[in-house]
């Protein structure tokens, strides 16, 4: 995930990242750019655990109209917000492999022609290995995607089984050498801390998966989301998931695996070889603007001075007819207040490695942390400082507690004044 399909403040999992000081890999960070991400609603199945935006629709559906409105509702957005050069697109879902190359292109295409893509922009499509076949992803790479991310989410038949997924391991396998084939930038999804999941058959399967020389992983904890079948079943006491002492065990051997193979956590949940970071993740968590285009895509954009939080209408088909009716699918759109933006800001930053940049919270918000309230943070060992960067990051416990973390920081907050 990337994170987010509907909203990529809703990153999983809410679980620690650890933060060696030296794994400050990635570079300039100051502007994070601006980066458009598109959501495709459409999945072939439902998967008993996922609560994104994603329909299953056996008639399927009108991809022409679709992607009228997709365009309709890009121009409507460039309309509002005016020029921008886009660093990073990302085609999250849902399943966008579901989609046609020749959509996806004309996508790509109508948000060069808005916007304009700036050199060497990252364009990530998200696959379901179920959905991957090798014309199709040929057929993505003409279309301009230069990066792909794979839902293996188990590289076990029975778990893939039990989590509802369509693909087998071997098919994922399949659809990792035809990624590869076609894409230089590949990275995949697992999820850990599965139902009987133990610290062994972790360490087995994830080491696995690193022999398979990854430069990018996304690793998940599971989440019972509200509103899932999985919910239902672990409410009726027919899903136990490992209890938290467990999946902290679960997190810690993560990162000690990846870490030795060259894939330390850059954020919470996301690994990546130095330079491999996905960037379309970093303008989410370092606190950029982004445009969410498509059904229940979030958005967070500056228009007219003011910073805007935008979400669109979840439903696939109401929000066709909307933006038919009127340009744009937006339900909501509200302003954002420079001490809401420093939460958010707080909250995003504590979560990557390379932490929060405290001279940035400064320009966009006009705040800083009280030095005392950051000494005591620092001296419960929660947060962690890096003078010479100027960033803080949360550590040790510090991971598990960030909205706690949050409230402290944000409570303590003091103007600041420039010349
Ligand atoms: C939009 S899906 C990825 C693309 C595609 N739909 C697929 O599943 O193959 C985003 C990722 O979120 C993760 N995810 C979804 N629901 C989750 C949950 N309840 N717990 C942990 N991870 C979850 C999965 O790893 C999934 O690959
Ligand atoms: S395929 Fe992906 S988006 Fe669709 S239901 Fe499954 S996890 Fe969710």
């Amino acid at each position: 995930m990337a994170v987010s399909s509907q909203s990529p403040v809703r990153s999983k999992p809410l679980m620690p990242s650890p933060a060696p000081p030296e794994a400050l890999t990635v570079s300039d960070s100051s502007e994070p750019g601006f980066a458009v991400y598109v959501h495709w609603p459409f999945c072939a199945q439902k998967c008993p655990y996922c609560d994104f935006n994603s329909h299953v629709r056996s008639d399927g559906w009108d991809e022409k109209r679709f992607l009228a409105a997709y365009l309709r509702e890009l121009d409507h957005t460039a309309a509002q917000i005016g020029s921008r050069s886009v660093a990073s697109v990302f085609f999250g879902g849902g399943t966008p492999s579901l989609m046609q190359p020749q959509t996806l292109g004309a996508i790509i295409e109508h948000i060069d022609h808005v916007w304009g893509l700036a050199s060497g922009a990252e364009i990530t499509l998200e696959a379901n290995p179920g959905s991957v076949d090798a014309g199709r992803f040929s057929g993505y790479r003409s279309a301009g995607a230069n990066r792909v991310s794979l839902g293996f989410q188990s590289l076990r038949d029975p778990d893939l089984k039990r989590l509802g997924r369509i693909h087998t391991s071997r098919e994922a396998l399949a659809a990792l050498d035809i990624a590869r084939a076609n894409f230089e930038r590949i990275s995949f999804d697992l999820i850990y801390a599965r139902p009987q999941q133990t610290c062994d058959d972790w360490r087995t399967e994830l080491s696995e998966a690193l022999a398979l020389g990854p430069t990018h992983l996304s690793l998940y904890q599971l989440t019972i989301e509200p509103g899932t079948a999985y919910e239902k079943l672990y409410n009726a006491g027919k899903l136990s998931v490992p209890p938290a002492e467990a999946a902290s065990d679960l997190f810690e051997l993560t990162q000690e695996l990846t870490e030795a193979a060259g894939l330390a956590a850059y954020e919470t949940s996301n690994h990546a070889n130095p330079g491999e970071e996905s960037r379309h993740n970093l303008v989410y968590w370092r606190y950029g603007e982004y445009a969410g285009i498509g059904p229940g895509a979030h958005g967070r954009v500056l228009s007219n001075g003011e910073r805007l939080a935008t979400a669109t209408e979840r439903h696939p088909e109401t929000w066709l007819a909307q933006v038919e009716a009127s340009n744009h699918g937006v339900i909501t759109q509200e302003s954002i207040s420079d001490a809401e933006a420093a939460d958010e800001m707080l909250m995003m930053g504590l979560r990557l490695t390379e932490g929060l940049d405290l001279a940035r919270l400064a320009r966009i918000c006009g705040v800083r942390p009280n030095p005392e309230t950051l000494r005591q943070l620092i001296g419960l060992g929660v947060i962690e400082r890096d003078e010479n960067a100027g960033r803080v990051r949360a550590v040790g416990r510090g991971r598990f507690i960030l909205n706690e973390i949050v409230l402290h920081l944000s409570r303590s907050f003091v103007p600041v004044r420039f010349p």
